[in-house]
């Protein structure tokens, strides 16, 4: 058990919880705590303490980037959900707040796996503010194991405390093979339709799908029918619903993303992929340009993720997990936050992501040389290497007190990353083709790698050997090593 956090007006009384070791902390003093775990990655958002996974509620509102997410206050697992909450004026440094949304009249003591899960947030057109979460109950149903519904909430009197929840909005459709997964609304005025419109994700009939709402007043919402339904081979393969579909227009072209949770691609056996699809949106139709579907990040810790426009730029953040993965033990904290990216389509109609352009003022470059042999020393802070030209033949190896840390190689048009807690072989792979173009930034741990302009990403989370002190590239192509450093 634990009290709910408070804040004071001034915002610098921040966290309060009874039981768990966690007092009363300043926002220095929950700052100071967090420079001084040596684990923790530095640029990657991260909670102060405690289980965090999706990101939630991304929006800006005036000068102020709002991130919430999934969290668990009492507890470094998955448990009863949450919704944590920090600001930023830039996108990287953040200021923690209190829990913004608290699962509804302590429900969550009934049964463990409810909770306020994962939501967006919405702006109406007289530009006020609300949010749409699924609220997950204890099942009245014991074999459907759990019931979800859509809620909207508005904030109190500022953003720093939901105010109550509206009742129930949105019902599973009857009749129509839509079991208990129902969740991860995301909302849209809709011109063309001159109506709300919002995505949730589930299953019919056991295949993944994306279903679409209508609705005239934000609080009523029809079933309009399924905007994507997975083909069978996904149920074949172990995916149970879609989680976390965005949907969203992007130069023109409107952009459909989601999970599959529990699909194992049976060619190569990844799973906790996102999926991509672009094409056009219309009459409540979404037609893809394409049958298949874009991998949008070949990671394998890339997972939840949510995207938000903001004058004119879709930015996106994602939860950097993988229910695989081994937590480290004894860490104060569980989960990170990916880059914030910003998300665009390239000439051949394929979605791209980078990192947004504030990287370069919160934590710009400066330049590494190398030593006599040719490697580069590296220090404990994060470091990117650039690559530019032909990437055929490029082997780029991070080791860790002489042992591999991470190795990039590409040959045959195929980039490869491999990793030491795998024991040096291939973690993944991807067809880079003819690309010109590798970006690699890590953070203690942290992995992301862009390519081709950004069509090719991929992230890896790793929790050992987190500490390179040495970096060798071997290429045809240009390229720098550098490291970043906040400005404050
Ligand atoms: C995805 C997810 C969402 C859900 C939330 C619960 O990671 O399973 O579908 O809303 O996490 O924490």
């Amino acid at each position: 058990g634990y009290d709910p956090a408070t804040v004071t007006e001034t915002g610098i009384t921040l966290w309060e919880f009874s039981e768990d070791g966690l007092t009363l902390r300043s926002k220095l003093e929950i700052e100071a705590a967090m420079r001084s775990d040596p684990a923790r990655p530095i640029m990657h958002f991260s909670p102060p303490r405690q289980w965090m996974n999706d990101p939630n509620g991304l929006c800006r509102i005036g000068d102020t980037w709002h991130l919430f997410y999934q969290f668990h206050p009492a507890g470094t697992d998955w448990g009863p959900m949450h919704w944590g909450h920090a600001v930023s004026t830039d996108l990287f440094n953040w200021t923690h707040l209190p829990v913004f949304l608290h699962p509804e009249q302590n429900l969550w003591r009934l049964g463990a796996s409810g909770g306020a899960f994962s939501g967006s947030a919405f702006a109406d057109r007289d530009g006020s503010r609300m949010f749409f979460y699924t609220e997950r109950l204890p099942a009245y149903d014991l074999f459907a194991g759990y019931r979800e519904v859509q809620k909207l909430v508005r904030p109190g009197r500022d953003v720093l405390r939901a105010g109550s929840s509206d009742t129930v909005l949105a019902l599973r459709p009857d009749g129509q093979g839509v079991a208990h997964d129902f969740r991860d609304p995301k909302v849209w005025w809709d011109a063309a339709a001159g109506a709300y419109r919002m995505v949730l994700g589930a299953a019919i009939h056991g295949d993944p799908a994306v279903l679409l709402y209508g609705s005239d007043s934000l609080s009523d919402w029809t079933y309009l029918g399924p905007l994507y339904r997975a083909p069978a081979h996904y149920r074949e393969n172990g995916a149970r619903a879609v989680e976390c579909p965005d949907f969203f227009p992007l130069n023109g072209k409107w952009v459909m993303v989601m999970g599959f949770v529990g699909y194992t691609e049976p060619a190569t056996g990844r799973h906790n992929l996102l999926y991509a699809r672009i094409g056009d949106f219309r009459n409540d139709r979404f037609v893809p340009d394409a049958d298949d579907l874009q991998v949008l990040d070949f990671g394998t810790d890339f997972y939840a993720m949510q995207s938000f426009e903001a004058e004119g730029r879709q930015i996106a953040f994602a939860w950097l997990f993988n229910w695989q993965s081994r937590k480290p033990p004894g860490s104060p904290y569980s989960g990170e936050m990916s880059l914030p990216r910003e998300l665009g389509l390239d000439g051949s109609g394929r979605l791209v992501m980078q990192p947004v352009a504030e990287l370069d003022s919160a934590w710009p470059v400066s330049l590494l040389n190398s030593e006599p042999d040719g490697s580069v020393l590296l220090r404990d802070a994060p470091f990117e290497l650039r690559l530019t030209g032909s990437l055929d033949g490029t082997k780029i190896v991070a080791t860790q007190g002489g042992a591999l840390s991470f190795e990039l190689s590409v040959s045959d048009d195929r980039l490869a990353v491999r990793l030491a807690e795998d024991d040096g072989k291939i973690r993944y792979e991807a067809t880079c083709g003819s690309a010109t173009d590798l970006r690699v930034i890590y953070d203690r741990g942290i992995l992301e790698v862009f390519a081709d302009n950004g069509a090719i990403c991929g992230t890896r989370r790793s929790y050992s050997n987190i500490g390179p002190d040495r970096v060798e590239v071997t290429s045809a192509a240009q390229f720098t090593v550098s490291e970043r450093r906040a400005v404050r």
